[in-house]
């Protein structure tokens, strides 16, 4: 069988690293990366061809390629998005639409439906008081869809843009056979945790950052307070997630945008978690005004009930096994603690 081909954009990001290698160890794809930055060692080997630069100038080179599937991964998250706000949106959503454009074009032209992975996120929801988010219990994914960043703005419309170049664009009569439409599928993310690479830019960085400063034994002051909640979810969770949604029939696709979910955690419950790892671990608060207020507008945590029904998900990491068989064990060989 030829191999499929696939283009992963923001490749060196976290996700990104992940992928590739995900898709490396699955065999059967020819993998094309794209990222401002240079392939980190630990993957060069794993892709084609590295495409570097400027994703939005960088898109009319791929009009020549023949993808399969697209993971559309590249983004400025939350906080950088926050205070580079005109930037952000030139990232996130004009690199989205260009990229999109590109699919829509090649599959109608060649009559193949060409899949686009677009990772979303609970940035896309708003709630609007605390009070608000403790009393909305697991958040539905056409509730509270009032984000309060321009990364959550850019996510939800990028949401609707893969929805329009997927369902409407090209506006034929209902009652006309539709052409070859790309096919769109969006994951809303909660936030990630990789033992191997920290984030960078985001706001649920908190998390993976008191981890791996407990890891390394470096004294770390949380940006959030204590008792703030929102959910997380292991990597390797988080690339299973794309490979199986990538792999469902579209017939079994009742949407085009889930959440998924694996464990709800305040920050305390993470510093405690870190001292019971790392009883000399240094953590105290010291939030800041900006960036609590990004992560007390995202959800307590989601409903991913329609992940589940649709295409079985289900994550396999809980919050022990995060911690007890991925994180510790994989932290400690890192680190050599
Ligand atoms: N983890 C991302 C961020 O914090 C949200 O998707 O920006």
């Amino acid at each position: 069988m030829s191999e499929k081909q696939v283009l992963i954009t923001g490749a060196c990001g976290e996700i990104g690293q992940a992928l590739v290698q995900g898709l490396a160890a699955r065999g059967g794809y020819r993998i094309v990366t794209a990222d401002f930055m240079p392939l980190p060692d630990s993957i060069k080997h794993l892709s084609a061809e590295h495409v570097q630069g400027d994703l939005v100038y960088k898109i009319k080179t791929f009009y020549d390629y023949d993808f399969d599937i697209i993971f559309h991964l590249a983004a400025s998250l939350s906080s950088k998005a926050e205070v580079a706000t005109e930037e952000a949106h030139r990232i996130n959503v004009e690199g989205t639409m260009q990229l999109l454009m590109l699919a829509a074009y090649r599959s109608e032209k060649y009559g193949k439906a060409v899949k686009f992975l677009f990772p979303s996120s609970i940035a896309a929801y708003g709630m609007p008081t605390l009070d608000a988010k403790k009393k909305a219990g697991l958040v539905k994914e056409e509730e509270w869809d009032y984000p309060h960043t321009m990364y959550g703005c850019n996510k939800l419309y990028c949401e609707k843009l893969g929805m329009y170049y997927g369902k409407f664009y090209g506006q034929k009569h209902l009652d006309e056979k539709p052409p070859v439409m790309l096919d769109f599928r969006a994951i809303r993310f909660p936030g990630l945790i990789s033992a191997f690479t920290l984030p960078s830019g985001g706001t649920s960085d908190y998390g993976p950052e008191m981890l791996h400063a407990a890891a390394q034994g470096k004294p770390y002051a949380c940006f959030v307070r204590a008792d703030t909640k929102i959910s997380f979810m292991a990597m390797p969770d988080a690339i299973k997630s794309l490979l199986v949604l990538m792999d469902v029939p579209r017939e079994k696709l009742s949407n085009t945008v889930y959440n998924i979910a694996a464990f709800a955690l305040t920050a305390e419950e993470f510093r405690q978690r870190a001292l019971k790892a790392f009883p000399d671990a240094k953590i105290t608060f010291e939030p800041n005004p900006r960036r609590q207020g990004i992560v007390d507008s995202w959800p307590e945590d989601v409903d991913d009930a329609r992940a589940r029904k649709d295409w079985n998900w289900t994550p396999d990491y809980d919050v022990d096994k995060f911690f007890d068989e991925y994180f510790l064990p994989e932290i400690r060989k890192r680190y050599g603690k």
